[in-house]
């Protein structure tokens, strides 16, 4: 089989199995086979996949058509720009979270030296990206379970070696440290009770660890946000990823905890996505 027969029959697979991004989806499979990059296909695709390549594609095609996220297949995912290292046991960055970074950097864009704190890390592609992108801040990513805090240390070392470091730690407990921040983010688990009996299959591989907030999907805005407001420097900023119907109760939990100045934020998609206020 060349590699165009593979490219389109992987595309026809996806396509009757229900995969909305076919297209991009088999481009990205055969580039991970091939280890060749777009132009590289567009000028090889008369070559003959090896036996090797061939199994591969064969396993891949098997995992994929049973839904298991096709970022855990190819063990990296991009983003804002950079490569994260994912897979069993950790969330999958989301283009949502990006928005979560441009109203980050907007917030310490005058701060000089900034110092950052990144609360359920994860990946730790919101406190890496800060790391990377304002290169005299400090950032500290916090991060409870050992099976999402491996990728999270991977990434830094990837990513940000330099101004980025991992804490584990649990941020329902209560914060000891007298360390103050210019900016404490999260993205924490926020899904209802009612969604997690309805999530899309792909995201049932996922860790529940890193999705489930509560019945209310509120128990870690309300947690971090008097854990820790104590940890915010005067005219400190608390933002928060929020989903997309959370907006006006974590803006509220933000108002009873004493932050001014609170903004919803909305995604690409419209959507509320963040939410962030200031603490005088
Ligand atoms: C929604 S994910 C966000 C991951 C990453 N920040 C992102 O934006 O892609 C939430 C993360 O919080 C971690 N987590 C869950 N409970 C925690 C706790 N009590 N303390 C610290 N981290 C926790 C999960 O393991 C998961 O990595």
């Amino acid at each position: 089989m060349t590699i165009f027969e593979a490219y389109n029959d992987t595309k026809k697979q996806l396509k009757n199995a229900g995969i909305e991004d076919d297209v991009f989806e088999a481009k990205q499979i055969i580039k991970h086979i091939t280890g060749y990059s777009n132009s590289q296909i567009l000028t090889r695709y008369t070559e003959v996949l090896t036996d090797f390549q061939q199994t591969s594609l064969t396993l891949i095609l098997k995992q994929r058509l049973a839904r298991y996220p096709l970022q855990y297949i190819l063990g990296k995912w991009d983003f804002y720009g950079r490569s994260y290292r994912v897979g069993v046991g950790v969330l999958i960055p989301r283009q949502d979270t990006e928005t979560v970074i441009e109203n980050c950097l907007e917030l310490i864009k005058d701060t000089d030296s900034p110092e950052i704190l990144d609360l359920c890390a994860g990946t730790g592609c919101i406190g890496i990206t800060l790391a990377c992108e304002k290169k005299d801040s400090k950032v500290t990513l916090v991060e409870k379970y050992e099976e999402s805090a491996r990728y999270t240390r991977d990434n830094i070392q990837l990513n940000a070696p330099n101004n980025a470091k991992l804490v584990m730690g649990d941020v329902l407990s209560k914060v000891a440290s007298e360390k103050k921040y210019d900016l404490i983010v999260s993205n924490p688990p926020y899904v209802t009770k009612e969604e997690m009996a309805n999530l899309q299959a792909e995201v049932k591989y996922e860790p529940e660890t890193a999705l489930f907030g509560g019945e209310d999907g509120l128990m870690f805005y309300k947690s971090i946000t008097e854990n820790y407001k104590n940890s915010l420097k005067p005219g400190g900023k608390l933002v928060f990823e929020i989903g997309y119907r959370q907006g006006l109760a974590v803006k509220e939990i933000l108002e009873e905890n004493g932050f001014t100045d609170i903004i919803i934020k909305k995604d690409i998609s419209e959507n509320d996505r963040v939410v962030f206020g200031t603490l005088i």
